[in-house]
């Protein structure tokens, strides 16, 4: 009867289950939903994903994680009716796409690093998807974008007391992406990515890289690798001033070096749009 009755709730889920009499029950097929039970059996990781929450519907997950307890703890949601985005916009997907918070205690890494944390957020998804990187952490597939990243953090004098990493990746949606000159993986590559298995990959390639910041290491090198802004004619708006110039490096805090009229200005906050040529 317990089993029966859970092999009922599976089914609800998407699960099909084939069962036969004096025989026993045959697992079929699976939804392609991230359940934490499917994300958890292709992690390799230490610390995050060692609890894994999946909600159905929430406003956003950067909100819930709040209420999480432990470091690496991350939550999933089928849907999102208000995700936001980094600037106070908003972010869009469907149930087809990965949304999804890490909660971090960074405790020994100062504030001025919170900006590499979501550069390494933005290589760890690059890695796990062959993107690119727009500074700060555009994650593009052909120039276009394919993923987004916020980072909001609570400090306390100079401690990251807790740090909520938020992902979104355009996965499977094929629509009403064009409005925003963005694309999703199923339209670059024309297959079904399995939103488990990607979760997981990146949350893999998320935690060397983050535990390199913990021991004090900043994995500069290679953010550049896969940054696409660097050495690019960028046009730049941070804190409502815009201006043109060639984008030629970013540092150790993680904020890009423009030169412009020949000397270098340093842009920690904003959005760049590359220029061609
Ligand atoms: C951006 O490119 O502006 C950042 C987008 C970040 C979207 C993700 S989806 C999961 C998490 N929850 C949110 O409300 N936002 C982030």
């Amino acid at each position: 009867m317990a089993i029966w009755k859970a092999v009922k709730k599976l089914n609800s889920l998407g699960y099909v289950i084939e069962s036969e009499r004096g025989k026993g029950y045959r697992l079929l097929s699976e939804p392609n939903v991230p359940h934490p039970w499917r994300v958890a059996r292709n992690l390799k990781t230490k610390v995050i994903g060692s609890f894994i929450i999946f909600i159905d519907e929430v406003p956003s997950t950067q909100d819930l994680i709040k209420n999480v307890k432990g470091e690496g703890s991350v939550l999933f949601a089928n849907r999102q009716r208000k995700g936001r985005g980094r600037l106070g916009r908003s972010w869009f997907s469907t149930e087809k796409d990965l949304k999804l918070s890490i909660l971090l205690k960074p405790s020994k890494v100062p504030p001025s690093n919170m900006g590499f944390i979501s550069l390494i957020a933005g290589l760890a998804v690059c890695r796990a998807i062959g993107g690119r990187l727009k500074w700060p952490n555009d994650v593009l597939l052909d120039g276009k974008k394919v993923a987004g990243i916020l980072v909001e953090g609570e400090a306390q004098q100079d401690r990251l007391e807790k740090v909520y990493v938020g992902i979104g990746i355009n996965v499977n949606s094929t629509r009403g992406l064009e409005r925003f000159e963005a694309t999703s993986l199923k339209l670059h590559t024309s297959k079904e990515t399995d939103l488990a298995e990607l979760a997981a990959n990146v949350l893999n390639h998320f935690e060397p890289l983050y535990f390199r910041l913990l021991e004090g290491k900043t994995p500069l090198d290679e953010v550049k690798e896969v940054m696409d802004t660097i050495g690019r004619k960028v046009r730049v708006v941070s804190f409502g001033e815009a201006f043109g110039g060639v984008a030629k490096d970013v540092d150790e805090s993680g904020s890009l070096l423009v030169e412009l009229n020949g000397s270098l200005k340093r842009v920690s906050v904003g959005d760049v749009v590359h220029l061609r040529g």
